[in-house]
């Protein structure tokens, strides 16, 4: 079969290259992609913008499943229109892509059908909003209601701090129109996972789980980004909690988008705070995540379309997975997440496949040499059947090369390693 993926970031280079592993899939054909993507799929320059184009290359070129990568295009329709087409399309409609779209649908949506998550209020000016965190006190967080590539986030540790934000976005429209509403949450504690699951209608196959780390710097300092690395599997969360938030998170959401006449056929992702209450949902996503993406699908020896088909179908087959960690170690642009450079040379040596591929992102050949594109550049990814070997492999990767004008965290994954060393648990506690 033919397969076209949409997008040109890091996971549509997993989606590619994951399909393109299949023995069932003649060819990949990813639209834009990448000078990076181009080793395991075909590109056409055509945008994810371009819905008419795109119908007329699925057409063209008799494609049997697409599968559409980022959230805007999704939020904007293009699942809708290829299937009024007759298309096959694994991504949600725009009305359920919505889940993503608009933070103030998703709570509602929790909290209708008692979905566990943060207390939440939404505002639109800024008097009430100032009041409503005045009155809950700190830590406390605030979120642009609509997209903004991960950085609609501020997770406030003081009231100045939530005020500050809260101006930046009401008032100094610092996202523009995603920002014309905030919702305001109750800060939850806990450890963070991402629960991704296949998921058409009530049908749901839920995939191993991965850890993010959302803000820029070690140690959890700095801004959010849309993610600086990650790893699957997570072994200091329990599989318990891990069954626990399928039940009570995924297939109640699944029957809940159902009942709201608007069923989801894609991926939905679950951000989950893992609280001493359970699992609470952080935030839901639409498509996979960005690097969860980079770091699960390695695992998965099901081939991809199998997955897909079989969901299609309302069937939920027995995934296989395999049972080694995958860690992915973002290099980034320096800036990020705000303003960077662009064209800075890259040293290639951080492509070679050590035990994992390298997932580009950010990034574009000129006569032959490799320069950055973007804010995140690509991911390292060491695969092996320890976290401490599969770090060790991408650490020595990243260390070995030359990075002037790149940075990347270098505790990814640290977390599960003094989680599960019981003399440094205690201290990580307290921090
Ligand atoms: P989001 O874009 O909603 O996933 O938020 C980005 C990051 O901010 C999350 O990965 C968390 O680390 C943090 N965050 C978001 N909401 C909360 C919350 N209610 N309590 C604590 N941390 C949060
Ligand atoms: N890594 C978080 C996201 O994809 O939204």
């Amino acid at each position: 079969m033919k397969v076209l993926v949409i997008g040109k970031g890091g996971r549509e280079h997993a989606l590619c290259w994951s399909f393109a592993k299949s023995p069932n899939v003649k060819e990949v054909i990813c639209a834009p992609g990448s000078d990076g993507i181009r080793s395991v799929a075909r590109c056409v320059p055509i945008e994810e913008t371009e819905h008419e184009a795109i119908v007329h290359l699925v057409k063209d070129e008799l494609i049997d499943l697409v599968v559409i990568g980022p959230e805007a295009p999704l939020v904007a329709g293009l699942a809708d229109e290829l299937k009024e087409e007759g298309i096959r399309v694994f991504g949600p409609s725009k009305q359920a892509a919505q889940i993503e779209g608009s933070k103030e649908f998703a709570k509602d949506l929790m909290e209708k059908y008692e979905i566990p998550t943060g207390a939440y209020r939404v505002f639109d000016s800024l008097t009430p909003a100032i009041e409503y965190v005045k009155e809950q006190g700190a830590p406390i967080v605030v979120k642009a209601d609509g997209l903004a590539a991960g950085k609609g986030v501020v997770v406030a540790m003081s009231e100045e701090e939530a005020v500050t934000a809260l101006e930046q976005i009401l008032d100094e429209k610092q996202f523009g129109e995603a920002g014309a509403r905030v919702v305001i949450e109750e800060f939850l504690e806990g450890e963070e996972c991402s629960l991704m699951a296949f998921m058409n209608g009530e049908t749901v196959v839920p995939m191993v789980v991965a850890q993010d780390h959302k803000r820029a710097f070690d140690g959890d300092r700095g801004p959010n980004t849309g993610g600086m690395g990650a790893y699957s599997p997570v072994p200091h969360i329990s599989k318990e909690a891990i069954k626990q938030a399928e039940q009570t998170i995924v297939r109640k959401m699944a029957r809940a988008l159902k009942q709201e006449n608007c069923s989801f056929t894609g991926i939905l992702y679950a951000g989950l705070m893992m609280t001493s209450d359970g699992p609470k949902v952080i935030e839901f996503n639409a498509r996979f995540g960005d690097p969860e993406a980079q770091v699960v699908l390695p695992r998965l020896i099901t081939p991809l379309d199998e997955v897909i088909f079989s969901v299609l179908k309302h069937e939920e087959i027995d995934v296989e997975w395999c049972e080694e960690t995958v860690i992915g170690v973002v290099l980034a642009s320096d800036g990020y997440p705000g303003s960077y450079d662009t064209r800075v040379p890259i040293d290639s040596s951080v492509f070679k496949q050590q035990s994992g591929p390298f997932f580009h992102a950010g990034t574009r050949e000129l006569d032959g040499e490799w320069m950055t594109n973007g804010g995140r550049v690509g991911i390292v990814t060491g695969m092996d059947r320890s976290l401490e070997q599969a770090q060790k492999s991408v650490y020595t990767v990243l260390q070995d090369a030359q990075t002037d004008g790149l940075f990347y965290r270098s505790d990814i994954g640290s977390r599960a390693i003094s989680a599960s060393s019981p003399s440094a648990s205690s201290e990580g506690k307290k921090q």
